[in-house]
């Protein structure tokens, strides 16, 4: 691909390893990019749940944070593991895992001795049972074509009684262009239809993918994968953000959530 191609946007279909794959290009080649964008909004060690700026010293959807101390948890799309650097300031034993190699590298540039594990979601490389808790942060889960996999690795690494806490897009705003102004708030394309986003390459190779899901997909999903949903959290753009993050802004935050964040527990 030529460094001046201009991917093409499209909607097709894109199964489970042909979305990885493009994932994992993307972030490596993004990486640096996306870490200078947002990282001071993300704090190199805060635990901000998405765009809205929710952070988990107040939202406390791991539970009470003097909780946390001493558990095992595993952060799942984890970026440079900025939240997993702050469990690790509560006390607990994070491990950070992603896809993306730049993604880690990150992670290493900033510090904290927070252990980094490069692989998939999909197939976790850890024992059955190996943490308490596992949360993610907006990782992995926009971007896989079957969360029901990842979810089901999810609760095989959990022990019995773990929680398992991850925020994505809300699922309304893939009727709407993804624009953080006016033209972000007409209706331009059928909640309902689940074909997935994908830029492709001229060789038709995707180069990047988004998976929709309605609310409903997702419930049945988390149900699905054996777990309890006990709380779905649907963050409300504070005053103080002025911030815009793509399509999050605070003109759309004030009309139409952008972020769901669902609090699942095993028995
Ligand atoms: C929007 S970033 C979120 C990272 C971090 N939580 C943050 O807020 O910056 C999404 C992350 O998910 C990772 N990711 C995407 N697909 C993945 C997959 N299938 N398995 C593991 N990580 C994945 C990407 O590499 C990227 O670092």
């Amino acid at each position: 691909m030529s460094e001046e191609y201009e991917p093409e946007a499209t909607r097709r279909d894109a199964g489970y390893t042909e979305s990885s794959r493009a994932s994992r290009g993307w972030w490596d080649r993004n990486a640096d990019d996306y870490q200078v964008d947002h990282g001071s909004f993300l704090g190199d060690d805060r635990f901000v749940w998405g765009p809205e700026g929710l952070d988990e010293v107040e939202a406390e959807l791991l539970g009470p944070a003097e909780d946390l101390k001493g558990l095992d948890i595993l952060e799942i799309g984890a970026g440079a593991a900025q939240c997993s650097r702050w469990l690790a300031g509560q006390g607990a034993r994070p491990v950070a895992l992603d896809l993306s190699h730049r993604q880690l590298q990150h992670g290493l540039r900033i510090g904290g001795g927070i252990p980094l594990v490069q692989a998939d979601a999909g197939v976790l490389p850890f024992r059955d049972g190996s943490f308490d808790l596992a949360c993610s942060a907006y990782g992995a889960i926009p971007f896989v074509a079957d969360p029901v996999k990842v979810f089901r690795e999810v609760r095989r690494v959990l022990r019995p009684g773990g929680r398992w806490v991850f925020s994505t897009t809300h699922p309304i705003r893939w009727a709407f262009p993804d624009e953080p102004g006016p033209e972000g708030l007409t209706v331009s394309a059928s909640y309902f239809d689940r074909t997935p986003y994908v830029e492709q390459d001229e060789e038709g190779n995707a180069t990047y993918v988004e998976h929709h899901r309605t609310l409903g997909d997702r419930v049945r999903d988390v149900v699905a994968s054996g777990f309890r949903l006990v709380d779905l959290v649907e963050p409300q753009w504070p005053a103080w953000n002025t911030s815009e993050w793509g399509g999050w802004s605070p003109l759309r935050g004030n009309l139409i959530p952008g972020s769901t964040i669902f609090v699942c527990e095993r028995d």
